[in-house]
């Protein structure tokens, strides 16, 4: 099992664990992540959740093997689905301490966390584009609002990567921290939530997310929908088939 879950302190923890693929998430790792935060956000003993990945890695995104499997399914079927539909329903506070490269997915979850933490060797990215693909779970929503449309088209359209600093900057991350204490910042952040009501925390934390909640649903059907065609397309085919043969894409022909 590569998704590594733990409850210590009113903390449930989640950890991605395969470092020997980058943390690169399966079809398997999004169910148990998904099953484990719908199991946290249920659990009365735990106060808030903390989400991290290995050191020097916090996930390369989605595993482009899996991407090249997909058949034509709903895509709203898809563990990628459950997952973040599990994130974005949970009421508890999420913490993410980000150990290293966080892609693709690995940025876009922090989108829907409540605080981040960087390690000062992180770098952030998504580069959807340079996969045939396009932006997902909220992200072409988010990641504008955020940062206004002009740094979003360099993010996104371009797939530029950024430092943790220019995360903090930018209102993706809370602060950038030496490598070594990443994870144990985070935990006594998560830890804090022991000293207050939860109630109290759960009822703010949907107040805080409110007027966006509906509209980052509808965006995700929109973008779940393109995504999908977009796995099937001959530019994402060749952008993973490049990936695996260690070579440059070629997307001269399109
Ligand atoms: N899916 C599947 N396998 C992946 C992967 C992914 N997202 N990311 C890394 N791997 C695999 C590599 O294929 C390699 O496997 P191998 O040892 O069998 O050849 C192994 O993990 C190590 O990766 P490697 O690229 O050699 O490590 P690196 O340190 O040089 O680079 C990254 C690390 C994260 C920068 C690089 O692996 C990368 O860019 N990954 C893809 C990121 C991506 O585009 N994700 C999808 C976003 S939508």
């Amino acid at each position: 099992m590569s998704i590594k879950t733990a409850t210590l302190n009113g903390v449930a923890t989640i950890e991605i664990a395969r470092p020997e693929k980058k943390n690169a998430l399966t079809l398997a790792m999004y169910r148990a992540m998904a099953d484990a935060i719908t199991a946290a956000a249920a659990d009365p003993q735990v106060r808030a959740l903390l989400i991290t990945g290995q050191p020097g890695i916090f996930t390369s995104g989605n595993d482009i093997e899996d991407f090249m499997r997909q058949r034509p399914v709903d895509a709203a079927e898809a563990p990628s689905f459950a997952f973040m539909k599990a994130l974005l329903a949970c009421d508890k506070p999420v913490v993410a301490a980000v150990t290293g490269a966080a892609i693709g997915i690995g940025t876009t979850m922090l989108l829907h966390c409540d605080f981040v933490y960087v390690s000062d060797e992180a770098r952030l990215a998504m580069p959807f584009t340079s996969l045939g693909l396009v932006p997902e779970f909220a992200s072409s929503l988010v990641v504008p609002q955020l940062m206004g449309n002009v740094r979003a088209a360099e993010k996104i359209l371009l797939g530029d990567p950024f430092s943790g600093a220019e995360a903090v900057e930018c209102g993706i991350a809370s602060a950038v921290l030496p490598a070594a204490e990443v994870v144990p910042h985070a935990r006594r952040v998560a830890e804090r939530f022991n000293a207050l009501p939860p109630g109290a925390v759960q009822e703010s934390k949907r107040l805080l997310r409110r007027a966006r909640a509906q509209v980052a649903l509808e965006t995700i059907a929109v973008e779940g929908e393109v995504f999908a065609r977009r796995l099937r397309s001959p530019e994402a085919q060749e952008a993973f088939s490049a990936f695996f043969q260690k070579r440059k894409p070629d997307f001269s022909k399109f």
